[in-house]
């Protein structure tokens, strides 16, 4: 990279501490991976709700929100995902070193992509959540009609079907939305974020 002749000046900016004393909270990153139409987005959004009625600053991420925004440029090669992902990490580092609960809802196939956003992020402030909804459940519900296309050969390289998902080895949560209702999937988000986060900004 090119970082000669840069000068950053983080040492002079506020901190992340005097960020997280004013929002009385800390910020984290709350990852959720999981396939297309696993209810990312649904729990994403549902949470999001949850944290700001009880006062806490939040930000959602999405998917197919970024690659509208930032990302317009990228497609779904392996190497794109990779720079879908390490930009979305980078973003999010932002929102979590402003003290805000990120929320991440991101296909985010593999360990090791994963694993890169862990290190861009840092592992402290990483929470990730898989949402273990089996293949067969997403494609039944089929909310966008994607997976339809993908089995016409219509989309190439989609998750699921014609490229592959690693599910994740440790991750703090897993939850099943064809097991679990709405109510109880939050239920259990917040119950995670609320114990890692209080309202003194301290982690407990
Ligand atoms: S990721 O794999 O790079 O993490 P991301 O979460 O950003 O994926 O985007 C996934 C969304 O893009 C899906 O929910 C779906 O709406 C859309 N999409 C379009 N083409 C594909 C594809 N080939 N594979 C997976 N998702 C796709």
């Amino acid at each position: 990279m090119k970082e000669e002749n840069i000068y950053p000046i983080f040492d002079r900016m506020l901190s992340r501490e005097d960020k997280e004393e004013l929002l009385g909270q800390r910020g984290v990153m709350i990852w959720l991976t999981g396939l297309s139409g696993s209810g990312k987005s649904t729990l994403a959004i549902a949470l999001e709700r949850e944290l700001h009625q009880r006062g806490l600053l939040c930000r959602i991420l999405d998917g197919d929100n970024i690659r509208c925004g930032i990302n317009s440029n990228l497609g779904f090669s392996a190497e794109d995902r990779v720079e879908n992902i390490r930009r979305i990490a980078e973003i999010g580092k932002l929102f979590v070193d402003t003290g805000v609960i990120t929320i991440a809802a991101f296909i985010s196939p593999s360990n090791d992509l994963r694993q890169m956003a862990t290190q861009i992020i840092g592992a402290d402030d990483f929470l990730e959540v898989y949402v273990s909804t089996p293949l067969e459940e997403c494609e039944k519900r089929d909310v966008k009609g994607l997976y339809a296309k993908a089995r016409r050969g219509e989309i190439p390289h989609f998750t699921g079907i014609s490229a592959p998902f690693e599910a994740p080895e440790h991750p703090v949560l897993s939850l099943d939305t064809s097991k679990l209702s709405l109510e109880e999937a939050v239920g259990a988000l917040l119950e995670l974020v609320l114990s890692s986060v209080n309202n003194k900004g301290e982690k407990i």
